[in-house]
């Protein structure tokens, strides 16, 4: 059949990144400590220890130097504008502005990092989309109140909010205040989205539990998304704020039925709870049950509940890395994937670290999300975690990551046609990173290779992998030569 639509003429391509993993400067010009600094490298088989006393001389901690991008954003950003990006996601390290949460007045020198870099992205037309939280939380909050398990985190974060509204009022108009919320759904999500840090705790991948807590702090953070929704639309009503979830898609593993009411289970509590809190405003029927159920108690104020129902978001944004299986087999193989693994597909390649490769996987996914919302969306992360080789005479032949981009955005082009509304695509990564799940940099992401290996050495020196010219030409053509 005939295409009827494609990309619209404004659709915003562009990259992501979060400041944790590309800024490094961890203790400079009067930054605090974040709960990112004191997590040490890792490996698929070896996971990252968290550290709440820093060891330099035990321990590497990828974050402190990562790639450098708080000395070489301009060099960073002239080539974001050489590709034509059109929009830059990036966030702001709370530590920069508060560096220990708390505190009243915010840090000059941090808001002026983030002054020069709007400024640059405005000397080449390029959008900001700026994520408030992406694994930023301050780590004394940590040791004061167990970070999001406490209700006055929400406080400390409308006001560094408040100071962000009002300083960038002007240089920003979309915004997202939780990087994929839904992780708190999940054990793994105590530390990263949360700096919740139980006794006994030593790995990231082994994370002490208590889910009456962790149910707690994710309610906070939808109190405090939606009161940031109002603050900043009283601030300037042109703002656009958006919901981010980490999507893992998820299908039965067979048509036993069996598997096919587990599999809707997982999907409201992975994907649609979180999207049902913040884009309609309520708690939905089914969590209320499991919460029930499962004997999950925590405050919820009337006034919690009147909050949520106003601050809802403007747009639906997400990560989309993979799809996963579910069953109610029990000697299924399984696979690992972004927070939350499944069983393995058989119809599906899986990257070296097990994340299962689904392009159509997306379009699916748009419709889903779009039919549930009916609400504008973007694509805020999407990508190909891999190794790459910078050959004698400094190309990166990354033919793979070609090959991943290139069908997901066949996929967002087939989704287009479908009808759904989508806005905007920011792939990560940008530059190559320090990985979250593993804090290895050879587990890359970008279309700018950085010289940097997984032991901290290297000269940083940025190099133009065969992807950012494939991407640039994407652009170009608002994706019409893939
Ligand atoms: C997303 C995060 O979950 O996945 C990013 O928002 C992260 O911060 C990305 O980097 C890829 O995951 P990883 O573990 O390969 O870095």
């Amino acid at each position: 059949m005939e295409k009827i639509k494609n990309f619209p003429p404004n659709f915003f391509w562009g990259g992501a990144t979060a400041a944790n993993q590309c800024e490094g400067g961890w203790n400079v010009d009067g930054k605090g400590v974040s709960i990112s600094d004191i997590m040490t490298s890792g490996t698929h088989k070896d996971p990252r220890r968290i550290t709440p006393n820093i060891d330099e001389n035990a321990y590497y901690y990828p974050s402190h130097e990562a790639v450098d991008f708080y000395h070489r954003y301009k060099e960073d950003i002239a080539l974001c504008a050489e590709m034509g990006f059109k929009m830059f996601r990036m966030s702001i390290n709370w530590t920069r502005i508060f560096p220990n949460g708390n505190e009243e007045e915010p840090n000059e020198a941090g808001l002026e990092f983030y002054d020069n870099v709007f400024r640059e992205l405005k000397k080449y037309n390029i959008e900001p989309l700026v994520t408030i939280y992406h694994n930023e939380n301050p780590l004394a909050l940590t040791f004061e109140c167990n970070g999001w398990a406490d209700r006055k985190c929400i406080d400390y974060y409308l006001n560094f909010c408040k100071v962000l509204f009002t300083r960038y009022k002007d240089q920003v108009k979309y915004w997202i205040p939780f990087n994929e919320i839904n992780c708190l759904t999940t054990k793994l999500g105590n530390w990263n989205h949360a700096g919740i840090l139980h006794k006994g705790t030593e790995f990231f991948t082994s994370q002490v539990d208590e889910p009456n807590m962790r149910f707690a702090a994710l309610h906070h953070q939808f109190v405090a998304s939606a009161r940031a929704v109002l603050l900043g639309k009283e601030i300037n009503p042109n703002f656009q704020f958006g919901t981010m979830i980490c999507h893992i898609t998820v299908y039965p593993l067979t048509c036993n039925p069996d598997d096919v009411i587990l599999t809707q289970e997982e999907d409201l509590m992975r994907n649609c709870f979180s999207g049902d809190v913040q884009v309609k405003g309520i708690y939905p029927y089914y969590i209320k049950t499991y919460f029930k159920k499962n004997n999950i108690h925590f405050e919820i104020t009337e006034e919690d509940l009147k909050v949520i129902k106003d601050g809802v978001v403007d747009f639906y944004s997400f990560s989309y890395y993979m799809s996963n299986c579910i069953t109610a087999n029990k000697d299924a193989t399984q696979v690992s994937g972004n927070i939350m693994g499944g069983a393995k597909n058989p119809y599906l390649d899986a990257t070296e670290w097990d994340w299962q490769i689904d392009p159509k996987g997306l379009r699916y996914t748009l419709n889903h999300v779009y039919d549930r919302y009916g609400i504008p969306i973007m694509v805020t992360e999407n990508g190909l975690g891999a190794r790459d080789t910078l050959t004698s005479d400094n190309q990166i032949h990354d033919d793979y990551r070609i090959d991943y981009i290139k069908k997901h955005i066949e996929q967002m082009q087939l989704a287009i046609d479908d009808g759904v509304d989508l806005i905007g695509y920011t792939p990560w990564a940008t530059i190559d990173l320090v990985s979250v799940s593993t804090g290895e940099m050879e587990k890359r992401y970008g279309f700018i290779y950085v010289d940097k290996n997984n032991q901290g050495e290297g000269s940083l020196d940025r190099y133009r992998k065969d992807s950012f010219h494939w991407y640039k030409e994407v652009i170009r053509s608002n994706g019409e030569n893939l």
